[in-house]
C-alpha cells in the first residue's frame, strides 16, 4: 500500500498518513509495518498491549517495516497510527481470553510453589510450560504473553527458547534460556544480560538430531542446578518455545524436550492431531497436563525466504543493534591464536580400522579441529566458554564473531564481534550458520 497522498499543485505529495482506530474491549488491531518504512502508533486514550506488554499513554512507538503485530484491548482504547501500513484491520475474534486463563491457572500454581516449603522440590517447583505446534501457529508469540504477563505480575520466569530456526534470545543455530524480569518490549525484544546460550550451528535440527539432543541435555542440566538453589525462580517456572517441526523426527524432538525439562504443561497451539498424540502419549504421567489452544487468526504465515531473511536480520540485530545502535568491532587475530572446532560429519574413520562388519558412519558428537581456509569467510561462529577441547561439547557460548576477511598468505583472520577487546577463549565453534552482511 502507498502513502495516501494528497497533491499540493507544487507536485509534492503531502503525506496525509495519521489515522485513529477504535478498539472495542477484547479486540486487536493486527498491522503489518510496510516493506520499506516504519510505523509509529500510540494509544491516545483507554489501555492496550502488544504481546502481553502494556503500551504507556501517548507515547509514540516507532515500528520497523515489515513487523507484524497485534495491539490487543482488554477494556477498549483508541489507538493512532502515523505512516504507512502492509495491511492493519481490526478483529474482534481472538484466542486472548483462553491465552490468559492459562496463565491465571499457570499463576495459582506459582503461588502455590512460592507457599510451599523449599525442602519439597516438587511442591514448590512452579509450571514448566513447553508451548508445540506447527509452524506459523503463534508458539513463540504466546510464549512471550505468557512471560509478560508473568513478568507484569512480579514472577521472574525463565525463557527456554529450543527453537534453532528463528532464535528470539539469541542468534539462529543456537538455544538459550534466560531469565524474564519485565514485561518483553515490543521493539526491543528480550534484554542480553547474560543469557546461558549453546551453539547448534545449524538452523535445522535433521543436521545433527544427536547434537541438538545433547544441547537440549546440557542446557536442561545447567538450568535444574540454577533453579535448584534459587526459590523465587522455582516457583515462577519455565516458558519453552519449540520449533513448528512436528512430523517424525521433530515429534520425537519434542518428546525429548518434554521429558528432558520435565515439562508439566503442554501447550499444543492449532493442530488437533498433534494435540491428540501427545494426550496419548503422556496420559500415563498424571502430573502432566495438555492442553489444546486455539490458533489466532493474526498469526501470519511466513514463506521460507522470508524465514532465511529474518534469521538474517536477527545475526544483523546481534551485531548491529535493533535500532542499529550498536557498533561492532572489528578485530584481526592470527591463525595460531585461535582453535576451531566442527562437531559431527568430519573425515571418516578408514574401513580398515573399524570392527568388522562395522558401519562406517561419522559419529554425530565427534569434534573436529578445522584448518582455517578462505571458506570461512561469512561464517558465524561461536566463542565457546571451554578450557579445553573436551569442554567444547558440554559449554555454553559467550557469544558470535562473524569471518569478514581471510588472508591466507599472512594467516590472519578478521572478524566482527559485538564487544571490543580480546576474546573469552580461543576455542571457536563452527557449524554451518552464515550471514552476508547487507
Ligand atoms: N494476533 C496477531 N496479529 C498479528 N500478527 C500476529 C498475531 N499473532 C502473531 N502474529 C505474528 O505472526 C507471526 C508468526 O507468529 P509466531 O512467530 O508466534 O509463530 P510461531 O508458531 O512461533 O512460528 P514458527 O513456527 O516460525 O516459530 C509473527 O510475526 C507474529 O508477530
Ligand atoms: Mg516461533
Amino acid at each position: 500500500m502507498a502513502y495516501t497522498g494528497t497533491g499540493t499543485g507544487t507536485g509534492t505529495p503531502v503525506l496525509a498518513t495519521t489515522k485513529q482506530v477504535k478498539l472495542d474491549k477484547e479486540s486487536e488491531l493486527r498491522i503489518e509495518v510496510a516493506n520499506d518504512t516504519p510505523l509509529r502508533l500510540r494509544v491516545l486514550s483507554g489501555t492496550a498491549e502488544i504481546f502481553g506488554s502494556e503500551l504507556a499513554p501517548e507515547i509514540w512507538l516507532t515500528f520497523p517495516p515489515r513487523l507484524k503485530f497485534a495491539v490487543f484491548s482488554w477494556f477498549g482504547a483508541t489507538i493512532e497510527m502515523d505512516g504507512a501500513t502492509e495491511t492493519d484491520y481490526t478483529a474482534d475474534e481472538t484466542p486472548m481470553v483462553s491465552y490468559v486463563n492459562v496463565h491465571a491457572v499457570l499463576d495459582g500454581r506459582r503461588n502455590r510453589a512460592k507457599a510451599s516449603p523449599s525442602t519439597d522440590p516438587n511442591a514448590s517447583q512452579g509450571p514448566r510450560v513447553i508451548v508445540v505446534g506447527p509452524t506459523d501457529s503463534g508458539k513463540s508469540t504466546l510464549s512471550k504473553m505468557l512471560l509478560s504477563w508473568a513478568a507484569k505480575q512480579g514472577w521472574k520466569p525463565t525463557y527456554v527458547d529450543l527453537d534453532i530456526g528463528q532464535g528470539s534470545i539469541t542468534i539462529p543455530g543456537s538455544i538459550a534460556a534466560t531469565p524474564i524480569e519485565m514485561p518483553i518490549d515490543p521493539l526491543e525484544g528480550i534484554p542480553l544480560e547474560m543469557p546461558l546460550v549453546y551453539f547448534y550451528g545449524h538452523t535445522t535440527p535433521s543436521q545433527n538430531v544427536d547434537l541438538y539432543k545433547v544441547l537440549v541435555k546440557e542446557l536442561a542440566q545447567v538450568l535444574e542446578r540454577q533453579i535448584a538453589g534459587n526459590a523465587e525462580s522455582r516457583a515462577a517456572g519455565m516458558v519453552i518455545n519449540t520449533m513448528g517441526w512436528i512430523e517424525g523426527v521433530g515429534y520425537e524432538l519434542l518428546l525429548h524436550a518434554i521429558d528432558t525439562f520435565n515439562a508439566n504443561v503442554v501447550l499444543v497451539l492449532g493442530q488437533e492431531k498433534l494435540f491428540s498424540m501427545l494426550r496419548d502419549v503422556l496420559k500415563n504421567k498424571p502430573n502432566v497436563d495438555v492442553v489444546k489452544l486455539q490458533k489466532s487468526g493474526g498469526v501470519v504465515s511466513r514463506s521460507a525466504k522470508v524465514r532465511q531473511k529474518t534469521r538474517s536480520y536477527r545475526i544483523r540485530e546481534y551485531f548491529y543493534g535493533i535500532g542499529n545502535d550498536l557498533s561492532p568491532h572489528s578485530s584481526i587475530a592470527n591463525f595460531s591464536d585461535l582453535s576451531i572446532f566442527r562437531v559431527g560429519g568430519g573425515p571418516q574413520a578408514p574401513k580398515s580400522a573399524l570392527p568388522i562388519g562395522a558401519d562406517r558412519v561419522a559419529d554425530p558428537l565427534r569434534l573436529a579441529p578445522v584448518e582455517i581456509n578462505r571458506d570461512m569467510l561469512h561464517l558465524v561462529l561461536a566463542v565457546s566458554y571451554a578450557q579445553e577441547p573436551d569442554q567444547i561439547l558440554s559449554s555454553n557460548v559467550a557469544g558470535f564473531i562473524y569471518v569478514t576477511d581471510i588472508d591466507m598468505q599472512r594467516r590472519k583472520l578478521t572478524y566482527l564481534s559485538p564487544a571490543a577487546g580480546a576474546l573469552p577463549s580461543k576455542y571457536l565453534i563452527v557449524g554451518s550458520l552464515t550471514w552476508t552482511e547487507t
